[in-house]
């Protein structure tokens, strides 16, 4: 049987968990939803199809509500999707979103799992994950896509239990981040040092950022608010707006630079 995963990440947990789902699915296919967009509408997968990304706002990323609604899914006869999440989840939002694209393209979706995995979010009055508790985050995650990958074979219908399905003002916030995100990075700015490496352009999934004399520039009507750009930088000179100035960086450690690239 074929096996298609379709991935979105920033910060590289939802490549992880794509990557450690197809080692238990033989001969299945990792695809990165960001460098296929654009021919999304061609694309026709057989077999199982699998959507794994980060929850955003207690929903999904801007680009995989994209991607799901323009990909041709009549050759498919499993679709599941698995929500990879920081801290307090509200992951239902993303489940029931893509059951409502589905369902308008005569689709059923026949899973859906979480994966609890580093809190990248760093925006508000939080930081990244106390690094004490990365290891157990990382096995525990890897154990989960161990058992997602057991439950694809057997096409099973499931769906994990949220522990928050509805959450009235984040969905209010995911509403008005899928309309505005795109154009909405005004808040990055450079905090000072930028050593003109280019690495923020070189892991933008969308690329969204140019350089301009050696310094970035955001603005290409692309952004996701994935924060590798902002995550990535080896100087960490990246901010948004003044919340990121006193908080941590991540990258997944099992996922190397070059295939955020
Ligand atoms: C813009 C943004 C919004 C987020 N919103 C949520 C959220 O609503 N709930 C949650 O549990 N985690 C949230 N997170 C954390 C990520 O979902 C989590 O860290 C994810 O595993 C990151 O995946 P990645 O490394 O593949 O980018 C958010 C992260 C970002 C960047
Ligand atoms: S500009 Fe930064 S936050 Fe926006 S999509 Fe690119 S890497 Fe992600
Ligand atoms: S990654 Fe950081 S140091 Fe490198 S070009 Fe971008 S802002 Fe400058």
């Amino acid at each position: 049987m074929s096996h298609t995963i379709f991935y979105f990440t920033g910060t590289g947990n939802s490549l992880k968990v794509a990557k450690d789902i197809a080692a238990g699915l033989e001969g299945a296919s990792v695809i990165s939803m960001a460098s296929s967009v654009d021919k999304a509408t061609n694309l026709v997968p057989q077999g199982t199809v699998g959507f794994v990304f980060p929850v955003y706002y207690c929903g999904l990323p801007q680009i995989v509500h994209e991607f799901i609604s323009m990909i041709d899914l009549s050759a498919t006869s499993y679709v599941y999707v698995v929500c990879t999440y920081g801290a307090m989840g509200g992951n239902g939002g993303c489940i029931s979103q893509a059951r409502k694209i589905l369902k308008s393209k005569g689709k059923a979706l026949n899973a859906a799992f979480y994966v609890k995995c580093v809190d990248n979010f760093i925006l508000w009055t939080w930081d990244v994950t106390p690094m004490k508790k990365h290891s157990a985050l990382h096995e525990g995650a890897r154990e989960k896509a161990e058992k997602i990958a057991k439950i694809v074979l057997r096409k099973e219908n499931y769906q994990d239990k949220s522990a928050m399905e509805y959450i009235g003002p984040m969905i209010f916030r995911h509403g008005h981040y899928l309309r505005t995100v795109n154009f909405n990075d005004k808040a990055f700015c450079l905090s000072g040092g930028c050593i003109s490496c280019s690495l923020c352009a070189d892991v933008c999934p969308t690329k969204n950022i140019s350089l301009d004399d050696g310094q970035p520039v955001w603005g290409s009507k692309k952004c996701q608010r994935c924060l590798a750009c902002l995550h990535l930088c080896p100087v960490a000179c990246i901010q948004y707006g003044e919340a990121t100035r006193k908080r941590s960086r991540y990258k997944n450690p099992h996922i190397a630079t070059k295939e955020l690239i």
